[in-house]
């Protein structure tokens, strides 16, 4: 039985983001991050500093959201949070917040699977986007996963394969850091990449059986071109910055387009979306599009917002874990992997 006038309050905290939503039903009425500049300097995220900045920010982003919304706290009938997969100081933040305004409130607390919450964002109502139908295969793509899943209804995932080592976030933000480029490299590598041509390098595929990825390998095999080359050439990464990161990109979409299209092919499911941060990515987004011709299927893609860490997926997850009264103990504690 449906619920139709919800208001749920989620928190995301998982990583370096902190971020607050406030959903009627299925509508997001604010989604307000805070992001964190301090790990550009570094490469990659610090999970202290994180922690420290989330407790910093988590208030005014809250705040802010609950403002945004227009609403008072008094209408609002759950609290929504990121239990994990992330990094435990910054999940404890998140989670220690949302605990607190529960029992404050008095309403139940929901739990929600970072995973899964990038997945449930296709469900965001939107008057311009098409919502995925039933089963699909979402590529759930982001700085810690890489992850095939099925999806036959709402909140009901099957993993069928993902990476054995590093996640193709990864893979981008390191190969940004080894060519001198702050952290996260991925965006970067994306907007070079349009100036650039995707075939001048080419890089070798990791054979990895069925549906499951490896992108360990590709890294160092990156490390070790730009080294040789920059023997003979010292300045040879800034001289060549969009043709490097135009193929190195090509290489790592190729790799994940194909899986997709072997998944596709074996179970017979005709829908296919694509989720977490690098769904952002302009290639993948041009790619998906391309295997859609290419095999007769239906394609989604989520909006650019909902792409990267933000409270409104964990919000959307919420609101069916609510009708379904899937409420969580205030004892819980994070889980990171
Ligand atoms: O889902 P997300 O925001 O956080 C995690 O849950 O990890 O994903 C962050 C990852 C980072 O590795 C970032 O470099 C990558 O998403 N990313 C991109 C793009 N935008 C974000 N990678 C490639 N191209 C992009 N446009
Ligand atoms: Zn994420």
């Amino acid at each position: 039985m449906q619920n139709l006038n919800t208001f749920i309050l989620a928190i995301e905290s998982s990583c370096d983001d902190t971020s607050c939503a406030v959903l009627h039903n299925n509508e997001v009425l604010s989604n307000v991050t805070a992001n964190q500049k301090i790990h550009e300097q570094y490469g990659g995220v610090v999970p202290e500093l994180a922690s420290r900045d989330h407790q910093k920010n988590i208030l005014p982003v809250v705040d802010a959201a609950v403002k945004k919304a227009n609403i008072s706290l008094s209408q609002i009938n759950a609290i929504a949070v990121t239990r994990g997969p992330g990094l435990m100081g910054s999940l404890l933040v998140g989670l220690n917040f949302a605990k607190s305004l529960s029992l404050s409130l008095n309403i139940p607390l929901i739990e929600v699977d970072h995973m899964q919450a990038h997945i449930m964002a296709h469900f965001i109502k939107d008057k311009d986007q098409a919502i995925p139908t039933f089963p699909f295969i979402c590529l759930t793509v982001s700085g810690g996963h890489t992850q095939l899943v099925k999806v036959s209804d709402y909140l009901k995932f099957e993993l069928m394969g993902q990476t054995l080592d590093d996640a193709v976030g990864e893979a981008f933000d390191k190969a940004a850091k080894i060519m001198g480029l702050p952290y996260p490299g991925g965006p970067l590598i994306d907007k070079y990449a349009q100036q650039g041509n995707p075939n001048r390098f080419k890089f070798a595929d990791a054979k990895i059986p069925e549906y499951n990825f490896s992108f360990s390998g590709i890294k160092t095999s990156f490390l070790y071109f730009i080294q040789k080359e920059q023997n003979v050439n010292p300045n040879f990464v800034q001289e060549n910055m969009n043709d490097i990161c135009a193929s190195y990109q090509y290489h790592l979409i190729d790799v994940l387009i194909k899986k997709t299209k072997l998944l596709l092919k074996d179970t017979g499911i005709k829908n296919l979306t694509i989720a977490g941060g690098v769904s952002a990515n302009s290639e993948l987004r041009k790619q998906i599009k391309v295997l859609e011709k290419e095999i007769n299927i239906n394609t989604f893609i989520p909006q650019f917002d909902y792409c990267t860490d933000n409270a409104a997926m964990i919000g959307i997850t919420a609101y069916y874990k609510f009708q379904n009264k899937q409420f969580s103990s205030l004892n819980i504690t994070p889980f990171t992997s």
